[in-house]
């Protein structure tokens, strides 16, 4: 170890990473078991991204007419694009039903219908009969749904006896010489201190890399910590290609407005005050799946019919609607709205623009929240002593594209899951093996590394020359051009990597170090982004290609695999998407032509 730094130990059977929604939910699960278990945050538990979340949970409880939870498998294999794996989405849907009232009894505030039962709302590419009607199927706590349930989370997990370690952030994993993955490294941020976490289990629930983007509607903590120790670890990335457009992002601010807003009977208008979604999903109109409605949007703009005195935006409506109902089933919206675009929602339109806002690819996993690191013999090897969760993971659920509200779902299902599987592989209390000598030091060169970066680049110049790569050439759209131009652009920026300059040397309270560690974290995620994009060569959910617009099933009915190396350059692959079904309760969903 480098003569500098020493290592607090601490020994746990579990150790979580990440207290987000599907951090949290693995961790009361957990510590519920009878499991020794730590979370570890880098930001205090109810500050993380879930707290964002706001239309709201799908589960088909049938609270607001028929529903089936087939319905919900059908609607979530289409809104994929057929990439997402049949099995786990089968699982995902089928314990939605348990697991949300499950959250409803640990005190999750839900919205309620007259009679009492969990409200439940229409979402985009929610249906019923197998695409035939329009499904209520997303239950809501108003417009702050994750909102309520990080908080119950939180409570349930302090109930269980669970350890918090907050505002430590952890740096990589240690991993032993047969590929077991047996803790973490992490850094106190408030004392400098550096500490080891040994777990039989390591549960990876960091989020997203939202913030790869320049605008998005992510939090700034989304730096997809997780997904970066995993390549550096030498395993590989899934499907890192696709990233969800929301529809609506406020126009320049990139906040997020709910698409519960839609499912309530808002729409979005043109600058001729054309409801345009009538001409692209003439079934489903505004509320088709968010990559329609965020391409037709970019159509609109791009052919000169977008709003505003520079027709960049597209009008959001709710200013029909009744405004008690506005106040509240949407309270949250009308205050961001009046906040970050001066809107009165009741009055006006809200400017709307399709902004960054979800991760469907991340660190491969089997629906019982084990890593997954193929290899030509398997290519569904499990890692052993590793997991993630939540956004950092690709279970994969959602495939190419993620229908609104099955993420709240996929981070409380497989948070669960994760508990479930650890209780299974860890006997509490048993023994840890020795550590490798080496255990650490591989974090800590890091760590130095960028402490004593004493090049000429700012942190923050090198983020946002990233950010404007992703945001101008892996957007909504892309062509061979568009992607060559990243490749080329992403090689210079990460070459730029060696040049930094920190300029802090302590490690108490070192915002400059921690936010160059991240920058690190998402310069990782951007070049397997890119490189995955430029390979893909088809149309398929999020991934549109102007210069092949077709999906093409016979060549790219395959998740993809990336693997970063140490100086930037990338090794693909790719996995079978799993077609079956998990039980015969549910036929697979036959490919066909995806429209809405
Ligand atoms: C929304 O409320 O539109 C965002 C929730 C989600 O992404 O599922």
């Amino acid at each position: 170890m480098a003569k500098a730094y020493e290592f607090i130990d601490h020994h746990h059977d579990v150790v979580v990473v990440g207290a987000g929604g599907a951090g949290l939910r693995a961790t009361f699960g957990m510590a519920e078991k009878g499991l020794k278990t730590a979370c570890i945050s880098k930001v205090f538990p109810t500050r993380s991204h879930t707290v964002a979340a706001q239309g709201g949970i799908s589960a088909a409880l049938g609270n607001a007419g028929e529903d089936d939870w087939r319905w919900h498998v059908y609607d979530t294999v289409k809104g994929s694009d057929w990439l997402g794996d049949q099995d786990a989405i089968e699982y995902m849907c089928r314990e939605a039903i348990p697991a949300v009232i499950e959250l409803e009894h640990y005190g999750v505030p839900f919205s309620r219908t007259p009679d009492g039962k969990i409200y439940q709302r229409p979402f985009g590419g929610m249906t019923t009969r197998y695409g035939d009607g329009v499904a209520q199927r997303t239950c809501a706590a108003a417009d702050r749904t994750g909102h309520a349930i990080l908080h119950t989370l939180y409570q349930q997990a302090l109930k269980h006896g669970a350890e918090f370690f907050v505002e430590y952030f952890v740096i990589d994993l240690i991993m032993d010489g047969e590929g077991t993955c047996r803790g973490v490294v992490a850094w106190n941020l408030d004392d400098g201190t550096l500490h080891r976490f040994i777990g039989h289990e390591v549960v990876l629930a960091t989020g997203g890399y939202g913030r790869t983007y320049f605008s998005c509607t992510s939090a700034h903590t989304c730096t997809g910590d997780g997904n970066a120790m995993v390549l550096r670890a030498g395993m590989a990335l899934q499907d890192m290609e696709f990233i969800q457009f929301h529809p609506t992002g406020i126009y320049g601010a990139g906040c997020l407005i709910t698409e519960a807003v839609r499912g309530e009977g808002g729409y979005l208008t043109n600058s001729e005050g054309e409801r345009f979604m009538e001409r692209y999903a003439p079934h489903a109109k505004d509320l088709a799946s968010r990559d329609v409605v965020s391409r037709s949007m970019t159509i609109e703009i791009r052919e000169g019919r977008g709003c505003g005195p520079n027709k960049d935006y597209i009008d959001l409506h709710l200013e029909h609607l009744d405004a008690k109902m506005v106040m509240e089933r949407l309270p949250g919206i009308a205050d961001i709205a009046k906040i970050f675009a001066d809107v009165d929602v009741t009055k006006q339109p809200i400017p709307v623009q399709p902004t960054a806002h979800y991760n469907m690819g991340g660190i491969p996993t089997n629906y019982k929240a084990e890593v997954i690191c193929p290899t030509e013999e398997n290519p569904d090897a499990t890692v052993r002593g590793l997991m993630a969760i939540g956004e950092a993971a690709c279970v994969s659920v959602h495939g190419a594209n993620r229908l609104g509200s099955n993420s709240l779902l996929d981070i409380v299902v497989f948070g669960r899951a994760a508990a479930i599987r650890a209780a299974e592989l860890v006997k509490p209390n048993t023994t840890h093996k020795e550590l490798p000598k080496d255990a650490g030091e591989f974090a800590l060169a890091r760590l130095d590394r960028f402490r004593n970066a004493m090049g000429s680049i700012k942190t923050a110049d090198l983020r946002l020359e990233m950010q404007k790569i992703m945001q101008t050439e892996l957007s909504v759209f892309r062509t061979g051009q568009t992607l060559a131009n990243a490749q080329k652009r992403i090689r210079e920026t990460w070459a730029k990597r060696d040049h930094l300059k920190v300029s802090d040397r302590s490690l108490i309270w070192n915002s400059d170090l921690m936010e160059t560690l991240e920058l690190d974290n998402l310069l990782h995620q951007a070049v397997a982004a890119i490189n995955c994009a430029a390979a893909r060569t088809e149309s398929r959910g999020a991934h549109a290609r102007e210069d092949f617009p077709k999906r093409d099933d016979k060549n790219w009915l395959k998740h993809s695999t990336v693997w970063v190396n140490r100086d930037g350059t990338t090794k693909l692959g790719s996995r079978p998407v799993h077609l079956n079904t998990l039980t015969d309760e549910m036929e697979s969903v036959p490919l066909k032509a995806r429209v809405y």
